[in-house]
């Protein structure tokens, strides 16, 4: 179903728990009409944090001097798979900064050997290059791409970004991702800096129009040392909000609950859930690197967020009704 823009502004305006509780639950009852009650899990290798852009909201951007940089090396990369592998993960999901250390040539050798070694879905979210490098990486063996398109609003796009960026330049990466075949994923930040209620209208329309096989959201959480730093996070209700909506609007869609959601609240990985999410992300970089990988600060990086907690992960879905699911977990139209 697809909402008119006067529900959307009904639902991101209200206030009525009674009527949001529907809404979760009718966006809850969507996802298991399609994926039952299986969450399905994917492998994060964050490989590093250098990063060649200068995104005012992250806390990674280049101009950032307090960051701890770090990249793994190739072998490191291949043994936070092989552990990823043995504890039945099968999609791999390589993100890191903007890192130009990695070539075109590095990246399709570390594709390459992944795709020999394992029988696993390899999703890439390393930001915007050309589509000749995009091409490269899917003769490689790349299956799905992550790229957010972070606003829809240009405007707001801009001011949360330095003028070398544009929101056209990363839609034409998005586009050309699509024509290569990949499983594309966008999304955007709930509530970072500048937007509001009319912009998160423009993510759903454009989200719309692009038609991902992925919808990557999360609340906006302040980084020190970024221009935003005194800015206030995203919020639950609206994440949830936007959640459901976007689930109930894309039934097929892969969705995780994010890190950043359950960052700023106790439950939140749950209450992502039960607003429509069916993906979680456990982090399976080594611990030296998950230590350093901080988009935002207080970014939980341990315990069920990662590889050693997967049996426990299980357990606390199974609480309320939920499970793991250990295959790939492609895009099925
Ligand atoms: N808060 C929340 N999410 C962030 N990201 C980057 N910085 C932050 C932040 N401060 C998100 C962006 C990016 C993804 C990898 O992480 O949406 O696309």
């Amino acid at each position: 179903m697809l909402f008119s823009d006067k529900e959307l502004r009904e639902i991101l305006f209200c206030e009525d728990e009674k009527f949001l509780e529907e809404l979760y639950e009718k966006a809850r009852e969507t996802s298991k009409a399609t994926f039952s009650n299986k969450i399905y899990i994917r492998a994060l290798i964050e490989f590093s944090n250098y990063c060649k852009e200068g995104c005012y909201y992250c806390g990674i951007n280049r101009n950032k001097s307090s960051v701890h940089r770090f990249r793994l090396t190739k072998e490191e990369i291949y043994s936070a798979a092989e552990s990823a592998y043995e504890a039945g993960f099968r999609t791999f999901v390589l993100q890191g900064g903007e890192d130009t250390h990695f070539t075109d040539e590095i990246f399709s050798e570390i594709i390459s050997h992944l795709k020999k070694n394992y029988d696993a879905a390899i999703t890439l979210s390393l930001g915007v290059r050309s589509y000749e490098s995009y091409k490269m990486f899917k003769d490689a063996g790349a299956d799905r791409f992550l790229l957010r398109h972070e606003t829809a609003d240009s405007d707001i796009f801009q001011k949360l970004h330095p003028a070398d960026q544009s929101l056209e330049r990363r839609l034409k990466a998005i586009y050309d991702l699509k024509a290569l075949g990949y499983q594309v994923g966008t999304g955007f930040m709930v509530g970072a800096p500048f937007t509001n209620i009319e912009s998160f209208i423009k993510d759903i329309k454009l989200i719309r129009e692009i038609d991902p096989a992925m919808i990557g959201m999360g609340p906006f959480i302040p980084s020190k040392e970024t221009r935003f730093e005194s800015c206030p996070a995203g919020t639950l209700e609206m994440t949830r909000k936007l959640l459901a909506i976007l689930r109930l609007e894309h039934p097929k869609a892969l969705i995780p609950s994010t890190t950043a959601l359950n960052t700023i609240v106790e439950n939140g990985r749950k209450l992502g859930i039960l607003s429509g999410a069916n993906v979680i992300m456990p982090n399976v970089s080594p611990k030296f690197a998950r230590e350093s990988y901080n988009l935002y600060d207080g970014k939980k990086s341990s315990g069920l967020e990662a590889i050693e907690g997967v049996r426990e992960l299980n357990e606390y879905l199974k609480e309320f009704g939920y499970e793991i699911e250990f295959t790939r977990g492609d895009y099925n139209v």
